[in-house]
């Protein structure tokens, strides 16, 4: 195991089951080549902060409707990342939109999952239950979940991994999407971390 890790900040804006199962693939040894040192809730409620606080990892809250405008939003997460020199952010059930402005600052160090197959049920309007309630909506047979780097387009950067889950008779939309994550969500997400994360360290020769 490296001695330097990359340092890795999560994005949360509600429950945090994926910063959890970051959390416990960090101490089960699937990611080792990285580290989460902080985490960033775009909403005071979120739970995942009280995840955070229970591993030990600090945690900071930027809420636009609290700081007025986008810019204001990006600049406060900007600040946090730089006090805590953040190598690679991880967008974790992160419910707001980012800036060209700022997702150009870390090209191919920001990585999304989203629970679905890109290019269906993405893009803007598609987040969280939305994407399960489309995806029942129009039939299909197959989703599944889609990590993958972030740009200034919305679900729009290069793909890192997909896994394909089966739709099931009866399903509603949040049977479906505890199936999509346990099924998908939970395993890419923290594969994806391990090796954005190594891959991090190999650019700076460290490994
Ligand atoms: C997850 O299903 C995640 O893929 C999705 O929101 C849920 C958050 O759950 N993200 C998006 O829709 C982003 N466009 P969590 O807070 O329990 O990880």
């Amino acid at each position: 195991m490296p001695d330097v890790k990359a340092r890795i900040a999560v994005f949360v804006s509600g429950g945090g089951t994926n910063l959890q199962a970051l959390i416990d693939a960090q101490q089960s040894g699937i990611i080792k080549s990285g580290e989460i040192v902080l985490v960033v809730a775009s909403n005071p409620g979120a739970y995942a902060l009280t995840r955070a606080e229970k591993a030990g990892i600090d945690g900071v809250v930027a809420f636009k409707k609290e700081l007025g405008s986008q810019e204001a939003f990006e600049a406060k997460i900007i600040e946090s990342l730089d006090e805590y020199n953040i190598d690679f952010i991880i967008l974790a059930g992160f419910m707001s939109i980012l800036s060209e402005n700022f997702t150009s600052r870390y090209p191919n160090r920001i990585i999304n999952v989203h629970p679905a197959l890109i290019p269906s049920f993405c893009g803007k309007g598609y987040y969280g239950l939305r994407v399960h309630e489309e995806a029942l909506k129009y039939g299909v047979k197959v989703t599944g979940a889609t990590v993958h780097f972030v740009n200034e387009i919305p679900d729009g950067g290069e793909i890192i991994a997909q896994k394909a889950v089966y739709i099931e008779e009866g399903d509603t939309p949040e049977i479906l999407q505890r199936r999509v994550m346990e099924q998908a969500e939970w395993k890419l997400l923290p594969e994806a971390a391990e090796m954005v994360s190594k891959r991090i360290l190999k650019e700076r020769g460290i490994i």
